[in-house]
């Protein structure tokens, strides 16, 4: 079931809306022909960003030996990648369900662009995963809600999700990108989804604030307080999809799901979740969700 809007886009959103459509006209690539897929990828060298990598700042990242942090960062970057290609499916259900609707025909036009971005960006993590890996790892649900909620609210939710689930993905996109230490392919993956990004996510951060403005004029502080709560139990959930009980276990680490809890606790951490999502908290900080 769609939610149909009753928002009143601005001027200012719509002028928005076509300049980020002749930007993706602009920056179109085939990614079929874009990847040059080499037969293997460097295995003496990390495949994800010692910084980003889960183990980072704790204990263990000086206990596991080189060869274990390279086993690491190969699963690590397959379940990075799974979570993105299984992420994008439910956002694309859900903007899908939109296009075209009563109230989104300003937004409707570049939901096209969108739409075939994402797919693309699909095909390409899986690609990775399935040629490097042999495997992607299975659904960690993202759950959307449902339609209990009035509609400008399960409107802001989605959206909000979305944008929250590509800014944190974008985190890693960036740095991997510019870690001159990488494997080529794995930059160019990296690169190449941080420049389709940056105009999805400039999207969503308008579409969001639209969408809040509209929920905010209908509803409580305390319903609103509430979906406060929800979205920062959003952010948590994607926080602890990155540490990844099948990685450890196929980088050869012993008993995962203890080494899981005790990286996940450990108190270094912190300090780099907040840097992970800082963009996130600033952004709901300005349009006034967050305090
Ligand atoms: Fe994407
Ligand atoms: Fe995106």
């Amino acid at each position: 079931m769609s939610a149909p809007t009753t928002i009143e886009w601005t001027e200012e959103f719509s002028r928005a809306v076509h300049r980020l459509i002749d930007v993706s006209v602009d920056d179109y690539y085939n990614p079929y022909r874009t990847f040059q897929w080499p037969e293997s990828i460097e295995p003496k060298d990390l495949w994800m960003s010692r910084e980003l990598l889960s183990v980072h700042g704790t204990p263990a990242e000086h206990e596991l030996s080189r060869e274990q942090l390279i086993e690491l960062s190969r699963w690590e970057s397959v379940n990075l990648y799974s979570l993105i290609a299984h992420g994008i499916r439910e956002l694309l259900i859900e903007v899908m369900r939109r296009i075209h609707t009563p109230g989104y025909e300003i937004p409707t036009p570049y939901f096209h662009h969108f739409i075939g971005e994402e797919n693309e960006h699909m095909w390409f993590f899986a690609e990775f995963c399935l040629r490097y890996a042999g495997r992607i790892y299975p659904d960690r649900r993202m759950v959307f809600p449902t339609d209990d909620r009035s509609p400008e609210m399960n409107n802001f939710i989605v959206f909000s999700q979305i944008l929250i689930f590509e800014q944190i993905g974008d985190y890693f996109n960036a740095k991997m990108a510019a870690d001159e230490n990488l494997p080529e392919t794995v930059r160019e993956v990296n690169r190449i989804h941080h420049r389709d990004e940056s105009r999805h996510i400039a999207f969503g951060g308008k579409l969001v604030s639209a969408l809040f403005d509209e929920v905010r004029r209908k509803h409580s502080a305390e319903e609103i307080e509430e979906v406060a709560r929800y979205l920062r139990g959003y952010i948590d959930l994607i926080i602890q999809m990155l540490y990844s009980r099948e990685a450890y276990q196929d980088a050869g680490i012993p008993n995962p799901a203890r080494f899981r809890a005790a990286v996940i606790a450990d108190p270094a951490r912190a300090a780099i979740t907040a840097r992970i999502t800082k963009r996130t908290n600033h952004f709901y900080r300005r349009i006034g969700l967050f305090r």
